[in-house]
């Protein structure tokens, strides 16, 4: 006979049911538009992901390994700002860098990490349990993008908070998003939360521009699995050799535009729609902003939260910003 053991979970995991993106709806909506544009949120399929995994280890592309080198220089001082605070990663995908912060946290209570894809997120928080068993790991199933409320799990109601995202994936957000994201955050942070945040910086389009438009190929393949992508799931017909890719730096924006471009004049069918193409016509994909440390400095400040350090690699290529909310905006949450 076996009597009943108390095993606790080692991943806690709350769907908080996120709405399913309407794929179809969107780009019908985004094709239709005089400047035809897909949200880069669709670039992520199973294939789309898999190819932004390769951008990540490509020469050209700098930002994952040298964001990676700043944590591992940082981590002690990140360990002391953080102390027995919760840590929340928003947008936790494989929880790979937040390993370097754990190796030098022991003393970190609990680890919640916050994604879209339950599976994924699921998987990756029960590897994580399995390296790091004396920490209590929570998965959170929710779009962090939007204004979120965390469970009421003791752990998240006693403790401070340090929210952490990676990646310079706030380069994605237009400013005006970032400061709506950064408020978004300080919401479920407060009282005196701490945020890290990493953030590629501007410098010259000889560095930029072959991080985005590599020698291989795998970004402009990256943005053209999603006219696949439109193929496969709208019974759209896109003919691949008819579209090429194009990233440039638009040094006035301070941002990276990408862009399908078509080849010639043409007309595609997506969803039983038909989309006309001319020529030299672009679909944006994605724009990918870089600030100095100061604008970033501006925009977190006006979400209400001051620059507490900031860490740059050797060749200031990178950023990584801990930011802390001021006790003025603790006082107007109280209020
Ligand atoms: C996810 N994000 C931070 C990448 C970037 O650098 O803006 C997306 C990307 N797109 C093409 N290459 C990388």
């Amino acid at each position: 006979m076996f009597s009943a053991l108390n095993i606790k979970p080692i991943v806690q995991l709350y769907d908080l049911h996120p709405p399913l993106d309407d794929f179809r709806a969107e780009v019908l909506q985004g094709l239709s538009q005089s400047e035809k544009i897909v949200s880069p949120k669709f670039l992520y399929d199973k294939q789309g992901a898999e190819l932004f995994d390769a951008i990540c280890t490509l020469e050209e592309y700098y930002l994952t390994r040298t964001e990676m080198a700043i944590l591992q220089t940082a981590a002690a001082e990140i360990a002391e700002l953080v102390g027995d605070s919760v840590l929340i990663e928003f947008g936790s995908g494989s929880s790979q860098k937040v390993r370097i912060l754990l190796d030098a946290m022991p003393q970190l209570p609990a680890y919640v990490a916050l994604d879209i894809s339950k599976q994924h997120l699921y998987e990756s928080c029960l590897d994580l349990a399995t390296v790091y068993p004396n920490l209590e790991t929570i998965a959170i199933c929710t779009d962090y993008t939007q204004p979120l409320q965390l469970p009421d799990i003791p752990t998240l109601q006693q403790s401070h908070k340090v929210g952490f995202f990676p990646g310079s994936s706030i380069g994605n957000l237009e400013p005006e998003e970032v400061v709506r994201f950064l408020r978004n955050a300080a919401n479920i942070l407060q009282p005196h939360g701490g945020f890290l945040i990493g953030v590629d910086l501007k410098k010259d389009k000889a560095i930029l521009e072959p991080a985005y438009d590599d020698s291989q190929g795998i970004s402009a393949a990256f943005a053209l699995n999603l006219l696949t992508r439109m193929n496969q799931e709208l019974a759209a017909d896109f003919d691949l050799s008819q579209f090429t890719y194009r990233a440039c730096y638009n040094p006035i924006a301070g941002r990276i535009e990408m862009y399908i471009v078509s080849l010639c004049d043409q007309i595609v069918q997506v969803a039983e729609t038909k989309i006309a193409f001319r020529a030299g016509e672009q679909l944006r994909t994605e724009y990918s902003y870089k600030y100095s440390i100061a604008e970033f400095h501006a925009l977190a400040a006006q979400a209400g939260f001051q620059a507490r350090s900031v860490w740059t690699d050797p060749q200031q290529l990178f950023s990584l910003h801990y930011l802390q909310q001021t006790e003025a905006t603790d006082r107007a949450f109280l209020e």
